[in-house]
């Protein structure tokens, strides 16, 4: 059966880049930038050009630069922001305006003093401007994870009317359960008239640790754009991760949902996003973390070595990790001793291997880890 393309839209460069600690210089703007036209993301947020001329430069020189990607700029539902954004994207190939207004009762009580008719009213005149600039226009409703679904379902209504062309449903405050958020975007697809024309997009945030499976829930149930960003940087908790994403879909082929995203650029990519922001990924990170792929307990470090599979769903190459890491503490067994010894050269029989074993637990319940430069000397040190 056909796969169903699901768009990646990558905001490393904008939700990811607005926190503290990951700002990034304009040369890494654009060098990332590059990465992940080349990963095969197909909307790149470049930035918010409003908020600042560093970031409206950034924006424009993103838009110069990228080749396929669509690029697009973040603005509030206000129309100096959406006329800047305008002029920071007038180079772009295929320029997109990502506009928006927050929607929950909690945001038009309490951030904007208004009432539901107003921020209707509001967001219908920004999708209008927008549209006066660019075809493409995207809407964010702020807090959708928390706004009525019927209001939720009005405001889509009244944006497509305005002709936007893609609906973002932030969970901005990562509140949702995968089955709530799920239900969001079939509530949506059931109710709101037209939106066979528009594309909805899943944008979730990662405050209970829920962001990529809420993403995963809204596709499942219609979405076609998920939202992200690389290690899942971003406000708070963060976004959904990107690598998450692209290998939840690889995996559960099931689903028929897959990415135009090349995954064996994954790695590298993660690197690179992280030395730039000068933020370390945690090492037990899913798929990019310096853990994914090692093993270090005697029983699965025996089944990784037998086959693989038995304690990997992914395959590293796959996602550009050059090989699983056997790694050597006093948790491992002598199936993991005799496999880093003879990489190193040492054909060790079953005799030697029980005597440099007493050695290597010895000396592995002294250090945290057991490396290729400790191993000739324990070897030795067993007098085989
Ligand atoms: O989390 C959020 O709601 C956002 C919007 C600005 C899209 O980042
Ligand atoms: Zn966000």
């Amino acid at each position: 059966m056909a796969q169903d393309k699901v768009d990646i839209f990558d905001t490393t460069l904008r939700d990811g880049e607005q926190v503290p600690g990951c700002k990034l210089d304009a040369t890494s703007k654009l060098a990332i930038a590059a990465r992940l036209d080349e990963l095969g993301v197909d909307i790149i947020e470049a930035g918010f050009p409003i908020s600042s001329p560093g970031d409206f430069k950034a924006v424009e020189d993103i838009s110069k630069l990228v080749k396929n990607a669509r690029v697009c700029g973040l603005t509030r539902a206000v129309e100096k922001d959406i006329n800047v954004a305008a002029e920071a994207l007038q180079h772009a190939k295929r320029p997109r305006i990502h506009t928006g207004i927050g929607t929950s009762d909690s945001h038009i009580q309490y951030k904007f003093k208004a009432t539901r008719e107003e921020v209707l009213e509001r967001a219908y005149k920004a999708v209008k401007h927008a549209k006066s600039f660019v075809e493409d226009v995207e809407f964010y409703a702020e807090d959708a994870g928390r706004t009525d679904n019927e209001f939720l379902a009005r405001v889509c209504e009244k944006v497509i009317e305005a002709g936007a062309t893609v609906l973002n449903i932030p969970d901005t405050t990562g509140y949702c359960l995968p089955d709530q958020y799920g239900t969001k975007i079939k509530y949506l697809i059931d109710n709101v008239k037209g939106i066979e024309n528009a594309t909805i997009s899943c944008h979730c945030h990662n405050d209970l640790g829920l962001a990529t499976a809420n993403s995963i829930a809204g596709a499942i149930n219609g979405a076609r754009q998920i939202e992200c960003t690389i290690n899942g940087v971003g406000e708070r908790a963060g976004n959904t991760a990107l690598e998450e994403i692209v290998m939840v879909l690889r995996q559960h082929s099931h689903l028929n949902l897959d990415t135009n995203i090349d995954a064996t650029l994954l790695n590298d990519t993660s690197r690179m996003v992280s030395e730039s922001m000068g933020m370390p990924v945690q090492p037990n990170k899913a798929i990019v973390g310096a853990n994914a792929f090692a093993h270090s307990s005697g029983i699965h470090q025996d089944g990784v070595i037998k086959k693989r599979e038995t304690y990997e769903i992914i395959n590293p190459a796959d996602v550009g990790v050059d090989e699983s890491a056997i790694i050597l503490t006093a948790r491992s067994g002598r199936a993991a001793l005799a496999y880093r010894a003879k990489n190193i050269g040492f054909e060790l029989d079953k005799k030697q291997l029980d005597k440099v074993y007493l050695e290597f637990l010895r000396v592995a319940d002294i250090q945290k880890e057991v490396n290729d430069k400790d191993l000739p000397l324990i070897i030795k040190a067993s007098n085989i």
